[in-house]
């Protein structure tokens, strides 16, 4: 495929072709030199519509360490302001030239609009589009996964990533994967949902139903109100917790949340709960986290956190997605 949309774009080959080029990639990082020529001469421009920390700056430090020319573009602070269009912005950024267009859009199938409208020649890549989807997340906690579950050689529990290049080749068959609160407004647990079972690990959500999306038993995961249950019961391999959006729940369909206190009461990774968990299980989050809501601060500081790690790696997948689309192939669907 030339852009990389939805965490449906690949097929089986493709995603672990992708967490293999990311090892490739982190191996390099490891390195004293860390620059590689692979895409001196060509453009990649950063489009944000919406706020981040993590995916615009490993986005950037991707595209520098592969030697690409960045150009960073904010919706704040530009003409959107002005009222300037999706359209119009694109077409402006297109004129000096742009490679790749890596996009964060509040419109769900934004980036979509942005790939088939023939706004830009670049590969498009979905970087968060709403409520929809995050698929270079997925990839990211998919590698994340991997390593400490898949690797060779890694002694289940360690809690450290195993060595370098050691989970090359491999899957994530069978593994269980417990992704918890927030679903409604959440593209990371919807790409999470879609590649982890394309990579043929078990997908639990537990959320509150008044969190959970019309339409979720069309997903390829289980569905669960019990987080008591799904993690005594589940025996987890991976917890991901998700952010509450509280900004997302005052527009139409926002999904209602009682309070935080119950909340945090039903749904949130306590220190109780973390003991709940097998010794070898890792505690993932996303980011960004609302500590004490969603997740304590001794689930997120604990050793078995892999916090900090998923944004590491997310340099390094970032590198392999920007990489195969501009200068190998990304295989997929698409
Ligand atoms: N996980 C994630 O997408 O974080 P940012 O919103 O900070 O990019």
């Amino acid at each position: 495929s030339r852009h990389l949309l939805s965490a449906a774009d690949l097929d089986h080959a493709a995603a672990v072709h992708v967490l293999d080029v990311a090892e490739e990639m982190a191996a390099t990082q490891r390195r004293e030199i860390k620059k590689l020529p692979t895409l001196r001469g060509r453009t990649v421009v950063n489009l944000f519509f919406e706020d981040s920390t993590r995916t615009r700056t490993s986005f950037e430090a991707a595209a520098k360490r592969l030697s690409a020319d960045v150009i960073n573009f904010s919706a704040k602070g530009s003409s959107v302001s002005k009222g300037e269009s999706l359209k119009d912005t694109a077409l402006t950024l297109q004129a000096m030239g742009a490679d790749a267009v890596v996009i964060r859009h509040p419109a769900s199938g934004a980036p979509h609009r942005l790939a088939r409208a023939g706004w830009t020649r670049g590969s498009v890549v979905n970087a968060g589009d709403g409520t929809h989807e995050h698929p270079t997340q997925a990839l990211l906690d998919a590698f994340t996964i991997r390593r400490h579950l898949r690797a060779d050689g890694a002694p289940t529990g360690s809690g450290t990533a195993a060595g370098p290049g050691s989970a090359t080749g491999r899957d994530l068959d069978g593994l269980r994967v417990t992704i918890v609160g927030d679903v409604l407004h959440s593209r990371v647990a919807r790409s999470n949902v879609l590649l982890l079972h394309t990579l043929g690990a078990h997908v639990t959500l537990v959320a509150p139903p008044t969190l959970l999306p019309v339409g979720i038993g069309g997903w390829p995961c289980e569905v669960s109100h019990d987080l008591d249950g799904a993690l005594r019961d589940g025996a987890p391999d991976a917890v991901m917790m998700l952010r509450v959006q509280r900004e997302r729940m005052s527009t139409a369909g926002g999904g209602f949340f009682p309070s935080a206190r119950e909340y945090s009461r039903r749904y949130g990774l306590s220190a109780a709960r973390l003991r709940l968990l097998p010794e070898h299980t890792i505690v993932m989050h996303p980011g960004p986290m609302n500590r004490g809501l969603e997740i304590s601060a001794d689930a997120a500081d604990s050793p078995r956190s892999t916090i900090v790690e998923q944004v590491g790696n997310g340099v390094a997948v970032r590198m392999a997605v920007l990489y195969l689309l501009l200068a190998g192939d990304l295989g997929g669907r698409a």
